[in-house]
């Protein structure tokens, strides 16, 4: 299987759409739930609606030429914050994966990626919202997030890009 890490374009918002539905419906012990009515909920179209905005940036992985996942972040005001909003010079990041490309390292590529790329923007730090007992946490803090607060019951976690 050969994996391809390409930067999102303007032209990647539907499928960064389909993976934001992915992110919602996390966990695979829900009834899944139509796309259009978890993507109306106002908070959660806030991570995609008028993609390509400045300051928005993402990765896109491929699989012999497919979209298999994506991952990408965006600056929120204070005024309309994301979940894991910490301020508003820090990004918050979305990731998802296809069911069927899950626990191949895909997920793992896009997110380093995307802190390499958060990091040639000059991008002081990332930010995150995750459920404690969603497993991708594990992938977080692998790659050396660390929890900074909670809200509505998940973890915001945040982590450092500034050189030491
Ligand atoms: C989170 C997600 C993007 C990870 O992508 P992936 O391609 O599966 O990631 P990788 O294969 O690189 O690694 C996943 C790591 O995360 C953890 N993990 C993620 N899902 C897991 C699961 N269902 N069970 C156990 N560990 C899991 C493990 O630590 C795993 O590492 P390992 O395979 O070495 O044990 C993908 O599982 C996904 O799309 N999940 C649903 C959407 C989601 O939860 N988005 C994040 C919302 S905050």
């Amino acid at each position: 299987m050969s994996v391809q890490i390409r930067p999102a374009t303007v032209d990647d918002g539907p499928f960064l759409r389909a993976m934001l539905y992915e992110a919602a419906q996390w966990n695979t012990d829900w009834p899944l739930e139509p796309m259009d009515k978890v993507i109306a909920n106002p908070i959660t179209a806030r991570y995609i609606e008028g993609w390509g905005r400045p300051g928005d940036a993402g990765v896109v992985a491929e699989v012999d030429g497919e979209p298999v996942g994506a991952a990408w972040y965006r600056l929120f005001d204070e005024s309309a914050p994301g979940y894991g909003f910490v301020d508003a010079s820090t990004p918050e990041l979305s990731i998802a994966v296809a069911r069927l490309h899950r626990r191949k390292g895909i997920g793992t590529a896009l997110l380093r990626a995307l802190i390499d790329r958060a990091r040639a923007d000059g991008h002081p730090a990332l930010s995150l919202s995750v459920a404690p007992h969603n497993q991708s946490r594990m992938l977080y803090q692998r790659e050396g997030f660390t929890k900074v607060g909670e809200n509505r019951g998940a973890w915001t976690m945040r982590l450092d890009l500034r050189p030491h």
